[in-house]
């Protein structure tokens, strides 16, 4: 879809998702979103949050309006995220269900799309296993309609960065003096990079990534993350734990990856390992978890974690971004 090089591609990628005034018509990737604007959406996912035994909270934001989830991959927190979202803000929400789809009959993804936008979609949610897909829908799609990155192959996640920055802040105030620790396979997370690039943007004070070196991103490619490959050191005095799932989809080679067994007593946060963070320390992940992989089943479950508000932070963020995105929309 794109020759240029992969900086190229997101910084294109950073201009085409903002309106000339500098609102957001998309939302592509966290790369190029200054500090203001990424506080602005905390600030506005705050505001979605309820405390547990009241209602979830709800707005007449998005109403009139047809959301519509696309996801070409496997999902199960952002495609539920996305559709109660949407529906807590009033929106018409259509989950198309991609394996009965046309789809599968040949047609092409922008004639999916073409169908979709006839149809008076306005917002469409869009996950794929292919590097480019959302800005790729976005070059081509009328004014009226956002186009919303929920999972782009091993590059982007933006709303998983926003809900892991939300909860983060939530927890620890603010970034500036936080170790960060993201652990495992961060070659191939969109997760990591998503949350990486929004750490960076807000200045935490360190950001590590713990990995096999098989799992290692290219050198360069997040210049001011530490880059390590010792879980204990990469855990010590660490504020912050984020295990992140072996992304096998999205390996070819297996080479110089460590079996299940190894992984997890290499690899693998646990309750023990846990020791060498702060006393204080929170654990996350983004999930899907493979217990006993990458993460112990009970430090999951235990009060040092955090993963269930992260999935309800989820929530809030992506009505909190809904809302955002139509308010910059064009008329149709
Ligand atoms: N974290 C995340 O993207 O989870 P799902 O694949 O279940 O959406």
């Amino acid at each position: 879809m794109n020759a240029a090089e992969p900086d190229q591609i997101l910084e294109d990628e950073a201009r085409l998702q903002l309106n000339q005034d500098g609102s957001l018509r998309h939302l592509l990737t966290l790369r190029g979103l200054d500090r203001s604007l990424l506080v602005e959406m905390l600030d506005d996912a705050e505001r979605y949050l309820t405390p547990p035994g009241e209602l979830p909270a709800h707005s007449k934001a998005l109403t009139g309006r047809t959301v519509a989830n696309l996801f070409f991959e496997p999902s199960t927190r952002t495609r539920a995220s996305f559709d109660l979202a949407g529906k807590r803000l009033g929106a018409d929400v259509l989950n198309l269900d991609v394996n009965t789809s046309s789809r599968k009959k040949g047609e092409s993804i922008l004639d999916t799309i073409y169908t979709l936008e006839a149809m008076r979609c306005d917002i469409m949610v869009v996950r794929d296993a292919s590097a480019g897909v959302p800005a790729y829908i976005a070059r081509h799609v009328k004014d009226h309609v956002s186009i919303l990155n929920a999972g782009e192959s091993d590059v982007s996640h933006p709303t998983q960065g926003l809900l892991d920055l939300l909860t983060i802040r939530r927890h620890k105030g603010s970034f500036g003096n936080l170790v960060v620790s993201i652990v495992g396979d961060i070659r191939h997370s969109r997760v990591a990079r998503s949350t990486g690039w929004g750490l960076n943007t807000l200045g935490v004070g360190e950001l590590r990534l713990v990995s096999p070196p098989a799992m290692a991103p290219d050198p360069g490619e997040m210049p001011f993350a530490r880059l390590c490959d010792d879980l204990d050191k990469g855990l010590a005095g660490a504020d912050v734990v984020m295990a992140l799932r072996i992304q096998r989809e999205r390996i070819s080679d297996l080479e110089g990856i460590p079996g299940t067994e190894e992984y997890f007593s290499t690899y693998g946060v646990s309750h023990e390992r846990m020791k060498l963070a702060r006393p204080d320390a929170i654990v996350m992940h983004p999930g899907p978890m493979n217990r006993g992989i990458e993460i112990e089943g009970g430090l999951a479950d235990s009060r040092q974690s955090v993963i269930t508000e992260q999935v309800a932070n989820g929530v809030a963020v992506r009505m909190a971004v809904l809302e955002r995105v139509v308010k910059s929309l064009g008329a149709r």
